[in-house]
């Protein structure tokens, strides 16, 4: 893939909406993406024809934020700007009609990617759409569609969030905070909230508590889907060493391609959530020990660099786009 992946950026639209994206916050991994394929790489080129793929470097991110009107609960402005933006690389390029849409990509980290992507038939049917919001329940296909890690970069820098003490040091079996959104964390709150001495279920950590620490000095970390499918608490998790409980339904984890995912995480199905503590103390520790060093072995693929490294997170994504466009020669082949 090094050697011979070629990715061809759009030159069409403008700054803020274009060519640019948030490098901090929840959605970071949108901007990074993006801004890191406009810097150019070894895979970005500027021949067209050279492409085995075609990115259109919008930020839907940064739509909400010009285009949306607060709570005016109507989201045209963007699907029409997407639908326009395709409508115009059509016509002055040979490339999407040729394939339909399915050798171009977009990548978007808001919840409202999936949704704004479909004002464009082709793009939502055809094209490798990498998103955050991998919900199979909202057309999100895993054969052609790829997972975006959602990564919560408070400050822009991982600077601090990487690493912990070992198991033997962490005095906690299980952590979560974070707000009561989504049917999921209500059932969870339901059974857990501030109740039971080891699974440390908090909707608003006491301030004499820090996040942080408790990521660092849990064994488990529990990953509850909230108003959308996607945690940036399963990245945090891997960040601190900490291995991630994930609790979702029809969510399509992240470089699930390559990445065995039962081998350093645990999944709980929702209508087990009572039964979490029965769950993670039936873990032996031995097993324990083994899937808290994978969690270690896999951390590196989840790291934002600046300027990337081999198998972070940027060539992980770059690698999920080609396993997709591989897969689509297959197809045209038979
Ligand atoms: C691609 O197809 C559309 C719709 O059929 C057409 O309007 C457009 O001119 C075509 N683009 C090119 C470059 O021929
Ligand atoms: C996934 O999509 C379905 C269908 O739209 C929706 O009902 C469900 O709430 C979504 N899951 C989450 C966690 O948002």
């Amino acid at each position: 893939m090094e050697r011979v992946f070629k990715i061809y950026v759009y030159e069409e639209g403008e700054a803020p909406i274009f060519h640019n994206g948030p490098c901090r916050s929840i959605y970071s991994t949108e901007g990074r993406f993006i801004n890191e394929m406009e810097i150019g790489n070894r895979f970005r080129t500027r021949d067209p024809n050279k492409a085995h793929v075609y990115f259109m470097p919008f930020s839907v991110v940064v739509m909400v934020q010009y285009l949306y009107e607060q709570g005016a609960n109507d989201m045209n402005a963007i699907g029409y700007t997407i639908a326009d933006y395709v409508d115009t690389i059509s016509r002055k390029h040979p490339y999407w009609n040729r394939s339909l849409g399915s050798d171009h990509f977009m990548l978007s980290c808001h919840d409202w990617g999936p949704y704004s992507s479909s004002y464009v038939p082709l793009l939502f049917k055809n094209s490798i759409r990498v998103l955050c919001n991998a919900n199979t329940s909202e057309g999100f296909n895993p054969l052609k569609d790829a997972a975006l890690p959602e990564i919560n970069l408070k400050t822009g820098e991982i600077t601090g969030l990487l690493g912990g003490p070992p198991p033997s040091e962490r005095s906690v079996l299980a952590f979560f905070a974070g707000g009561s959104h989504g049917h999921i964390r209500h059932l969870l709150f339901d059974q857990w909230k501030e109740k039971d001495p080891d699974i440390r279920v908090y909707e608003k950590l006491p301030s004499h508590i820090s996040y942080e620490w408790m990521l660092k000095n849990s064994k488990f970390c529990l990953c509850p889907s909230g108003y959308e499918v996607a945690s940036p608490r399963v990245v945090e998790a891997i960040y601190a060493e900490c291995v991630p409980v994930l609790i979702s339904d029809s969510y399509v984890l992240p470089f699930s391609d390559v990445l065995n995912w039962k081998k350093f995480s645990v999944v709980v199905a929702v209508e087990d959530i009572g039964n979490i503590k029965k769950i993670l103390m039936g873990i032996s520790e031995a097993k324990y020990m083994k899937m808290q060093k994978r969690v270690k072995q896999v951390q590196r693929h989840f790291v934002v660099n600046g300027p990337p490294k081999r198998y972070d997170l940027f060539h992980m994504l770059v690698h999920s786009v080609w396993l997709r466009r591989l897969n689509l020669r297959l197809h045209a082949s038979m």
